[in-house]
């Protein structure tokens, strides 16, 4: 399991949830408070009068850090003081899973007005200011339950969130709030990482051989590949060899690609890092580096042993990347009716917790459209291609690094959108709630505008260098309604040209 620890203001139920979780969970249950009091023979307001709250502080930190260390397997209470230190709440963000029990102070006033043990509580006024100081802190913890609510509905909540998700067809995937603290003890032989992620995770593995990688897209060439296949020369990595790929899309492409072709092939493990590769690249062995000419022009198709799915490392993702990943949950919500598209447009905002709701559907969505044509020949997977057709040619004329994949998958969509829509297919309302939820979502078509001072022959130019084929005609996915897509067979590059300088006129302006 893991190390919980289940943080809150007075009042916020820490101790009753943390009992009825420790049962649930099988794991034990400790109160910080208690274990202090324990130690020093003193109840907490004793050692406030006499010692001070500096002193109560220090003694504190001591046996949270002490928790997070030694201990293995718990569930911990801990009051809002424990964790304004920032080495107590770093260390906490690192090496357990905090959960905040959320909720307003005047509600958790109530709760505790009558009880006399509080040190820190004399009247509402002093309870709420005191929040008010703690709530920059709150905000710091990922994973928030709204503590307002009956007990039995926390802990279900709490529960369903760090349920562990198991696929095996066609790829073995777990997906589970925390799972990554248990590859520390995974023997990897080499670790292909991504930059930013090793500065930020480095402790989460046991990192003996490793190759960083870093520049995002730009990465993704054949001489990185190469590099790479020095480094696991070096390194000694033979066919049996263990490679963990962390990272990004970028990250599980290199890594498949050359996990699947050095010494013909060695074991593959993906951690997924970021939300789009969470919930698209990680899953269904289709790897691809860039060429000059294109985009994902030389791959194979591979599966990893093994993908690890942790969200909590989305908690250290620029927002950016977080709307990078909803461009792909974009596309599985009008690929079919799974109820995605509506989760998307019932959503107040995208923040952690929300976003949170949406791995699960969509690796269900993706499994959906590979697990029966895992090499692309049936002409299922190929769905998959919704928006990236337009994507691609975009992500070329833009520059990469000024686009994230996301923000190019999710303008493809709307182009195709517009070609069905103006093709007399998709009826103006679906059209219009596509686009109502693309503003939404915070993407903007205004960043494609450039596009407008290409000539139309260096577009199409660009949209064929894509194509896998000599034929000059193209193959796209439009949708027919919010929910359904069809396959258009010999589309001319031109024509699609012209749609899309159409569509930049005209919407250039308003989103
Ligand atoms: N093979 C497939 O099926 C498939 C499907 C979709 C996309 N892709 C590919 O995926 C790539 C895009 O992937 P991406 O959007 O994940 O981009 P990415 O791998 O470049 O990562 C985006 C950024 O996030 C940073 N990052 C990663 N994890 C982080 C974390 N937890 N905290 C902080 N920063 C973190 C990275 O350093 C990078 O700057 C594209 O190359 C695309 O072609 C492949």
């Amino acid at each position: 399991m893991a190390k919980i620890i289940l943080c809150g203001f007075m009042g916020s139920g820490k101790t009753t949830i943390g009992r009825e979780l420790s049962k649930n969970l099988k794991i034990p249950f400790f109160d910080l408070d208690s274990e202090i009091e324990k130690r020093f023979g003193k109840d907490i307001d004793k050692i406030f009068q006499d010692n001070g709250e500096n002193l109560f502080r220090k003694i504190e930190k001591d046996v949270l850090l002490e928790f997070l260390e030694k201990k293995k397997d718990f569930v911990l209470a801990v009051g809002g003081g424990a964790i304004i230190d920032t080495e107590s709440l770093n260390r906490v963000l690192k090496n357990s899973i905090p959960v905040l029990l959320d909720g307003r102070p005047e509600v958790f006033y109530e709760r505790i007005k009558g009880d006399r043990k509080r040190p820190l509580l004399h009247s509402l006024h002093d309870f709420v200011l005191l929040f008010e100081q703690r709530k920059h802190i709150y905000m710091k913890i990922p994973l928030k339950i709204n503590a307002e609510r009956p007990l039995h509905n926390i802990v279900s909540d709490i529960m369903w969130i760090l349920k562990r998700r198991e696929f095996h067809n066609p790829q073995k995937i777990i997906l589970q709030v925390g799972i990554s603290f248990s590859l520390v003890n995974k023997e990897f032989d080499f670790l292909i990482i991504d930059e930013n992620v090793y500065k930020i995770y480095k402790e989460r593995f046991k990192i003996k051989n490793k190759y960083i990688v870093s520049g995002g897209e730009r990465a993704k060439n054949l001489d990185e590949v190469s590099d790479i296949y020095e480094a696991l020369l070096n390194s000694g990595v033979e066919k049996d060899g263990k490679v963990a790929g962390v990272g990004g899309g970028v990250i599980s492409d290199i890594s498949g690609f050359v996990s699947s072709t050095y010494m013909r092939g060695v074991n593959l493990y993906l951690v997924p890092t970021t939300f789009l590769s969470q919930v698209d690249s990680s899953i269904g062995g289709k790897n691809g580096v860039n060429l000059s000419s294109g985009k994902n022009l030389v791959g194979t198709f591979y599966l990893p042993g093994y993908t690890y799915i942790d969200p909590l490392f989305l908690w250290t993702l620029p927002g950016r990347e977080i709307i990078s990943g909803l461009g792909e949950v974009f596309k599985y919500g009008i690929l079919s009716e799974n109820g995605i598209f509506e989760m998307l447009e019932r959503a107040y905002k995208f923040d952690f917790m929300t976003i949170l709701k949406f791995i699960y559907p969509a690796i269900l969505e993706k499994i959906k459209w590979i697990k029966n044509d895992m090499f692309d020949r049936k002409g299922e997977r190929v769905f998959l291609n919704l928006g990236h057709t337009v994507g691609h040619m975009v992500e070329r004329i833009i520059g990469f690094g000024n686009l994230t994949h996301g923000e190019a998958v999710a303008f493809g969509i709307l182009v195709s959108a517009y070609i069905s829509n103006r093709s007399k297919i998709l009826k103006d309302s679906d059209f219009e709630r596509i686009m109502f939820l693309y503003k939404k979502l915070d993407f903007h078509v205004k960043k494609f505008a450039p596009i407008l001072n290409f000539k139309e022959d260096d577009l199409i130019k660009t949209l064929l260098l894509d194509k896998k084929t000599n034929s000059r005609k193209l193959t796209l996915v439009l949708p027919k309604r919010i929910g359904e897509v069809f396959l258009k067979r010999d589309f001319q590059p031109e024509l699609l040209t012209k749609f899309l300088l159409e569509f930049l006129r005209d919407f250039k302006e308003e989103i």
